[in-house]
């Protein structure tokens, strides 16, 4: 299962005490920006600044780290991130098409989340294996060879593979 979990509602006291309890740590930035995204799904605007005031650093500059690493946001992400592959090999074979039908079954637009909170779709530049292209990411899973039937068969409800 993703370990992106539906936004949570920020609570400024737990924050405080995760800030508090990485400020110990030599190299405490990160790990803390990691955590917070554990717990809350995504890093909450709310949380930069007591961050950055533990660390007596601008909140820009913390905002700048995140967006600095792919992998952090502050933005709520879906429960499962669906991302399918637009590196070449996926495009030749039809990557441009599945791209377009999983937005149409997900209504999604790219970087968009679901209302539900279940689903966010992004693109990738290549998932590694080419192979199979063209391919899909959902959650853990990879989806080769992916074809029209298979993209509708996916998103049918529960049998995505999480
Ligand atoms: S181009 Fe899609 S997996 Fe490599």
């Amino acid at each position: 299962m993703e370990k992106s979990q539906p936004a949570i509602k920020p609570d400024i006291t737990r924050i405080t005490e995760l800030v508090a309890r990485y400020q110990r740590q030599e190299w405490p930035l990160i790990p803390l920006l990691q955590k917070v995204q554990e717990e809350f799904g995504y890093i909450p605007p709310e949380a930069i600044e007591p961050i950055a005031a533990a660390f007596r650093l601008f909140p820009s500059e913390v905002q700048g780290v995140i967006t600095f690493y792919e992998q952090l946001y502050t933005t709520p992400r879906g429960r499962k991130i669906v991302r399918v592959c637009r590196g070449t090999a996926c495009h030749v074979r039809g990557g441009k098409t599945i791209l377009k039908l999983v937005k149409q079954h997900l209504n999604l637009e790219e970087g968009q989340t679901s209302p539900d909170m279940e689903y966010t779709l992004e693109t990738v530049a290549c998932i590694g294996v080419c192979a199979l292209a063209p391919n899909i990411v959902v959650g853990k899973e990879t989806h080769g060879n992916m074809n029209p039937k298979k993209v509708a068969r996916l998103f049918e409800s529960g049998k995505d593979g999480e």
